[in-house]
This record gives C-alpha cells, structure tokens and sequence, in this order.
C-alpha cells in the first residue's frame, strides 16, 4: 500500500542497517539495537490519510493511538501545522564588564556580522530557508554564594528548510565568533544551537462529540469530562505534567526514531517548553465546550528534518519516510505533533475511566502466554483465559496450554 520496493521492503528488516553503514555513523561500534517497528492507522491529518511508523518497545503504544486516531476520524480528523523551520544560534561572550558597552559595539557592527552570517549558507534560499535576522541581549549569572558573571549572547536565526539545521547553525556560529570577538574585544564562550527551537512550533488539534466516547459502561460525557479535569490536573501540578508529558513522547519519540531524527532534540525542546512560565506544565490542553464536544490541542518546539543527517544513512529511515508519503520536514512535524495529541488521548481516556493496567496486563499476558511457549493461536487462547481469571502467573499460563492441548 505504500509502494515500497524489494529493496525498501528489506529496509524494514532489523539486519537492514550493516554494521558497515553502523560503523560509519558512530564510534566503538559492535553491534546494531533492533526496536519492534510498527504503524499507527487510522490518521486522518488535514483531510489526508496517513500511515505513521513508530519505533518503540513499549506495549500498548501504538494500539491506544491508532484507537484514539479511528475516534478523531469520525469527527472529520485532526488539523495540524507547523511554524517555518527556523533555529536559533547562540554565541556567547564571557565575563564582559560593560554588557551595555559591548551590545554597543555589537549592534554598531551588525551590517557586517548580518552578512557574514548570511553567506554561510547561500543555498537555503533555493529551498526557501535562509538568514532570517540577529538580535543581542545580555545574561547574568547570579546563583546564590557564587561570583556573579555578566555575559552577552548573540543570537541569530536561519530557517533551515527541510534539514533538522543543527550542522548549518553551529557552522554559522563558529564562523561569527572571531568576528564578535574582534568587534568586543571580549572573550567567546560557546558557539552552538538552542534546542529551544521556539520559533519552530508544531501544532495540532481535533473536536470530538462526546458520544463518540460512549461505551457499554460509559457515558461520553463523563470520559469527556475525566480527561479535562486530567489536563487540568496536569497544567497545575508539576508531578503530574512530566506523567502526563511522557505519556506524549511515548507517541512523539517512536516517529522520531523512525524517521532518522534526533529524539534528545525534541525532548530536551518539549520539556523546556512545558516549562516556558517557569513552571513545568502540560503540553496538551483539553476542554470542553457548551455542547458537550471535547476539545484538544498541542503545541510544541519540533525540530525534525527530512533530508540529510541519519535519513541518509539509515536505510528504515528512508522507508519510514516513503510509508509517510515523503512529507517535508514542516509536515512531518505536525503529523509528529499530531501522534502526541492523539497519544495522550489514550492515556487520559484510560486513566480517565478504567485505568491503564487493564490494557497493559493484556500485553503482559502474551509475554507470559509466549514465555511458557504457546504458539500462534494458542497464545489468543492463554491470554484470554489469564485475563478472564485475572491471574498473571506463569503456573496459570501453564495449566491453560496444558488443557488448550489437550
Ligand atoms: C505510560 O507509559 C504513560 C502514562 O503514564 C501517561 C499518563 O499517565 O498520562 C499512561
């Protein structure tokens, strides 16, 4: 269905990336790390359908989003979109005396720094990226018993096109730093990146009828109703946002490690984000409207590419990439942004209601129905019968092959 070749078949094999090509990627290299590679259905992004792999180990995550996505979709689906692929630079100058003095100089100086930083990278316009601006601005560091530090940070944004950028922006800091120090006659700190991408915000939300939520022991209303007052709960208290958090990146991080991109990246960007305030909060927001629909959205930093980095070298990359349909790396953050909403709508329907262990012992079950070596359909039939009588033990894995066998 997604129109892969022989070739790219093979790509979703574990075996697919050589220890060759893994030798090339990183040092001290002895061996690959195979994850179970799976597709979350039912996605219904902007009036398209899309297939979404997800690399991850954890049981129940790819099911709870699928599910939740086949709800969405009766309610026409999910909207998403994400903010041009700008990242931000920073060079730092250390131990300045005067910051007023130096952002001076600095800003004196900016034809020149502007045009510098600009011609780093000329062929980002022909992908419609490109410089895009610099601004300066000063930092103390006052951590109580400790010297004080005045330092001045130098921040320029390049919007990066389809490249995840972090190459692009940390040459670009490098090339302004001697520069910046001739100008101050001040001493450079760091040249690098902020994975704070904040002007690169992934968004996506849905509206769905409570009756959609209507089961054989459930009213819609009151699910609707348990996941708000679960967001709230999340958005006020800080041990409960980072819970609730990761159960997004459960739905966040398995695409990104399927589509080659940087999965610390994004993490150490949404939780910075989470805690924009300065207190750590929700990254979702859930509520519920005069006629009863849930609302839910999500906003993000999301710094992911398409092109260059891992998804060259890694041939499940290149595959995961065609199964998406070869979307752009502004797409493919918010289908990215879409896979966390409709993740935490998992969780919090679940813990909303039956709670999550149901769901999870019924995987645990095929742990141990295959732990005591049931085969094929004899697993269906020693889970069925460890759920019905409640009892998780291999003993009672046991005694059902035993009998299922006759
Ligand atoms: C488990 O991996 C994720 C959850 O804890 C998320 C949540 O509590 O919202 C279920």
């Amino acid at each position: 269905m997604a129109g892969l070749g022989v070739d790219e078949r093979g790509a979703l094999d574990a075996s697919a990336l050589t220890i060759e090509s893994a030798d090339l990627m990183i040092e001290n290299v002895i061996g690959t790390f195979a994850l179970p590679l799976g597709v979350g259905m039912n996605f219904l992004i902007n009036g398209e359908d899309v297939v979404i792999p997800m690399a991850v180990e954890e049981p129940s995550v790819v099911a709870a989003a699928s599910n939740m996505a086949r709800i969405v979709r009766k309610a026409g689906g999910f909207q998403a979109d994400c903010d041009p692929s700008e990242m931000v630079g920073q060079v730092q100058l250390t131990n300045v005396a005067d910051p007023q003095e130096t952002m001076a100089k600095i800003e004196a100086a900016k034809p020149e720094l502007e045009a510098l930083a600009a011609s780093v990278h000329p062929q980002l316009e022909d992908f419609g990226g490109g410089y895009r601006g610099m601004s300066v601005r000063a930092v103390t560091y006052d951590e109580p018993g400790e010297t004080v530090e005045r330092m001045v940070i130098v921040e320029f944004v390049l919007d990066c096109a389809d490249a995840m950028g972090a190459n692009m922006i940390n040459t670009v800091a490098e090339r302004l730093a001697p520069e910046l120090a001739r100008i101050t006659s001040e001493k450079v700190g760091l040249r690098i990146l902020s994975n704070l991408a904040h002007r690169r915000l992934a968004r996506a939300s849905c509206v769905i009828p409570a009756a959609l939520f209507d089961g054989p022991d459930l009213k819609g209303e009151d699910v609707v109703q348990g996941i708000a007052s679960a967001y709230r709960f999340a958005w006020a208290d800080p041990w409960r946002a980072a819970t609730h958090n990761k159960g997004i990146m459960n739905g966040i991080d398995p695409v990104i490690v399927a589509t080659g991109n940087d999965w610390r990246a994004i993490e150490a960007g949404a939780h910075a984000w989470a805690a924009r305030d300065g207190q750590y909060r929700s990254l979702t927001r859930w509520t519920v409207d005069a006629a009863g629909s849930l609302h839910g959205s999500i906003e993000l930093p999301m710094q992911v590419g398409t092109v260059g980095g891992t998804l060259k070298s890694h041939p499940t990359a290149s595959a995961s990439m065609k199964i998406l349909g070869n979307p752009g790396a502004r797409k493919l953050a918010g289908i990215i942004a879409t896979v966390g909403l409709a993740q935490n709508l998992g969780a919090l329907r679940a813990l909303a209601t039956e709670g999550i262990q149901r769901g999870h012992m019924r995987m645990h079950a095929r742990h141990i129905a295959a732990d005591v070596g049931a085969q094929g359909a004899e697993v269906d039939q020693v889970v069925q019968v460890l759920c019905d009588t409640g009892e998780f033990t291999e003993t009672r894995a046991h005694a059902a092959l035993a009998e299922i066998r006759g």
